[in-house]
């Protein structure tokens, strides 16, 4: 048992994690595609951002609250959807979920997710996305998103950068594929659960490239709007005339993402590119971030820049590996704890006063 209270950073999760899960999942989290530049790049450039704090307010008491979507979340962060997490730990999904009920923070469940997603929201109270991959079969997609409206999901978070995977060489040098056990839940009933090893490619590579539809344009937003009554977000832009053409497609908002430097290579940090997004959006739809954030001055350098919110990802991966629920709870507590004190030493007492003039 990895004796959490040892792990003070979320870094410090990191390295637990490559150590207690085979090396075939934590190639997988961990990798970016191809040279990885990009995967650096969303880190280092929140390293080169400087914040300029505020002196003399009174944080005596601070509030982290924020809205999003119209939706009250405590902090202004949440769980960024990430796959397969029954290879961090057995419990997978159902923890990731507990944790974040137990913490107060909202989840973005993959649709490619290990637990099936009714049994992610029976699992928990907390504010509940879904992300959604559109395969060919728009019966599929029609039926998931049916579900996850069912279950009580409050938004779908609609993934516009992945036609094809990303080319992940780690991926492709472990033959990926599911350990026994583990498989794509939500797609059981179809027959398309399985995700086996596949000669000379990573098996999701594989999975993606005969089922996932890389037909999509602008107008399906329309078609995934016209299938459900739940807010639409896109997730994967990082130029201002794609934001454009999102918000002139009826988006509900936009996250900002490079899918943590898996999909593209050699593209800028996200970070990099949401001032510019941000003043083209200017306030029209919800503005979120995610790649990179494993701090709570990233996230107060994120909300400075225009974002609502940022999403989290490889680090409740980290923390469920270390420690289940307890683990990923313990992620989630070190990034409020750190943005809490970032907050007070740039002299904000709420996320409101988190402006423009914070970073340099
Ligand atoms: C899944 O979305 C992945 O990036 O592997």
């Amino acid at each position: 048992m990895t004796n959490l209270d040892s792990l003070i950073e979320i870094l410090d999760f990191e390295a637990v994690a490559r150590e207690k899960i085979s090396k075939m999942a934590y190639d997988y989290y961990a990798s970016g595609a191809n040279d990885q530049v990009t995967l650096r790049e969303n880190r280092d450039a929140f390293s080169r951002i400087q914040l300029l704090p505020r002196m003399m307010v009174d944080v005596s008491k601070i509030d982290l609250s924020t809205q999003v979507l119209g939706m009250d979340f405590s902090v202004p962060f949440m769980i960024a959807p990430t796959a397969f997490q029954r290879m961090a730990h057995p419990d997978g999904e159902l923890a990731t979920a507990r944790a974040a009920g137990a913490q107060k923070v909202a989840m973005c469940l993959s649709t490619i997710s290990s637990t099936a997603l009714e049994d992610v929201a029976a699992a928990t109270n907390t504010t509940l996305w879904f992300q959604v991959y559109v395969y060919k079969d728009r019966e599929i997609t029609r039926h998931l998103v049916a579900r996850a409206e069912a279950a009580g999901y409050k938004a779908l978070a609609l993934t516009v950068d992945t036609p094809k995977f990303g080319r992940r060489y780690a991926d492709v040098r472990n033959r990926f594929h599911l350990p026994e056990g583990v498989t794509v839940a939500n797609f059981a009933a179809a027959g398309l659960e399985k995700l086996g090893a596949v000669s000379g490619e990573s098996g999701l590579a594989a999975y993606s490239a005969s089922l996932f539809d890389p037909s999509l344009t602008w107008d399906d937003v329309a078609w995934l709007k016209s299938i459900t009554k739940l807010p639409v977000l896109v997730k994967g832009v990082l130029r201002p005339d794609d934001a454009e053409k999102a918000i002139a497609a009826g988006v509900d908002g936009i996250i900002v993402s490079n899918h943590g430097g898996r999909q593209l290579d050699t593209v800028p940090a996200t970070i990099e590119m949401l001032p510019i997004i941000a003043e083209t959006v200017n306030g029209r739809v919800d503005l979120l971030l995610d790649g990179g954030v494993r701090r709570g001055i990233d996230i107060l350098k994120a909300v400075a820049l225009g974002a609502k919110a940022v999403l989290v990802g490889r680090p409740l991966l980290w923390g469920l590996a270390a420690g289940g629920q307890a683990g990923a709870e313990k992620v989630l507590t070190i990034l409020r704890e750190e943005l809490e004190l970032a907050m007070m030493l740039s002299g904000c007492a709420n996320v409101n006063a988190i402006d423009r003039s914070l970073v340099s």
